[in-house]
């Protein structure tokens, strides 16, 4: 059921893609004048086509990973690549998908899933964008919809509006921060499940965050649990459940389901109990 990076292969489904060793990173307090270690040595490696997700206590550094990941900080110590090459700024490559969605209130759903092709060098011409935005609109279902404007749309829609304008570009490795965390349950059921349709569909690489067990286990092919600020990989815990999981039927009737449930749950409840005494010490 567990794994370390040294001895597991089964949901290795490609090469290497992201490769973090002995990072540590974090950030400048400017008021205080003083550094803030966010992840600490931190090892691990996310592989072509594999579903990440990263779960832990709130403030243990999951966003700065996806952060490093996505470029937007640097490591203090050891390195990060992508495909074997150090992270250095932003890439086309590597989209990201925020929890408060992040949308353009005054853009339609069209204008505002087409706005990376605004940031990065192609080759389509407008009329191919165009194209390129309605598939994907239709793929997160949310066709008829594109001249609609973000305060027109439920959450769970303007959530699909921001997977959309993730997707558009057909990124390597798509960075996923609670992406579900404000939307009630059964909306988030029909989206995990529409998002493992998309990335069963595109091969694409995922690194998730969620705050839920369930969805870890629903959508992740590994899941690395991280320790309490300053975070480390606490363990990594494979998912060998078949897929697809969310079209049908109810994948918590998997026997696998219980024992890796509550593993998770122990380990995660071990991590935010730490991070509380430790508050108060
Ligand atoms: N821009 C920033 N400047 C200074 N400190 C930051 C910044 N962003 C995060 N931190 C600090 O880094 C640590 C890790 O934060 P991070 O946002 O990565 O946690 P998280 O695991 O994503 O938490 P949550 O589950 O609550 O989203 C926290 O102690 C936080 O206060
Ligand atoms: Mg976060």
């Amino acid at each position: 059921m567990t794994s370390t990076e040294s001895n597991s292969t089964s949901s290795r489904v490609g090469a290497p893609l992201v490769v973090a060793e002995n990072m540590t990173v974090g950030y400048e307090l400017e008021q205080q004048r003083q550094l803030l270690t966010a992840l600490t040595d931190i090892n691990l490696t996310i592989h072509e086509g594999e579903f990440m997700v990263l779960v832990g206590p709130s403030g243990c550094g999951k966003t700065t990973f996806i952060n490093a990941v996505a470029g937007l900080l640097s490591p203090w110590e050891g390195s990060v690549t992508y495909e074997g090459k150090p992270i250095k700024g932003t890439s086309k490559d590597r989209a990201m998908v925020f929890q408060d969605y992040a949308l353009m209130p005054w853009r339609t759903v069209e204008k505002n899933v087409a706005m990376p092709f605004e940031f990065i060098a192609h080759p389509f011409s407008d009329k191919e964008i165009q194209e390129q935005v309605y598939q994907v609109i239709r793929n997160v279902g949310l066709d008829g919809f594109e001249k609609s404007f973000p305060h027109e749309l439920s959450g769970g829609m303007r959530q699909r509006v921001g997977i959309a304008r993730a997707m558009v570009t057909q990124p390597k490795l798509l960075l996923a921060d609670e992406p579900f965390g404000a939307l009630d349950a059964m909306t988030r059921e029909v989206l995990q499940g529409q998002l493992e349709k998309l990335v069963m569909e595109s091969g694409q690489t995922v690194i998730f965050i969620t705050h839920s067990i369930d969805e870890a286990i629903s959508l992740g092919d590994r899941i690395a649990v991280i320790s309490h600020r300053p975070g480390t990989v606490r363990e990594i815990v494979e998912v060998n459940i078949e897929r697809p999981r969310l079209a049908e039927g109810e994948i918590t009737q998997h026997p696998d389901y219980g024992p890796l449930r509550q593993h998770l749950w122990d380990l995660v409840k071990d991590e935010a109990l730490g991070a509380k005494s430790e508050d108060v010490a």
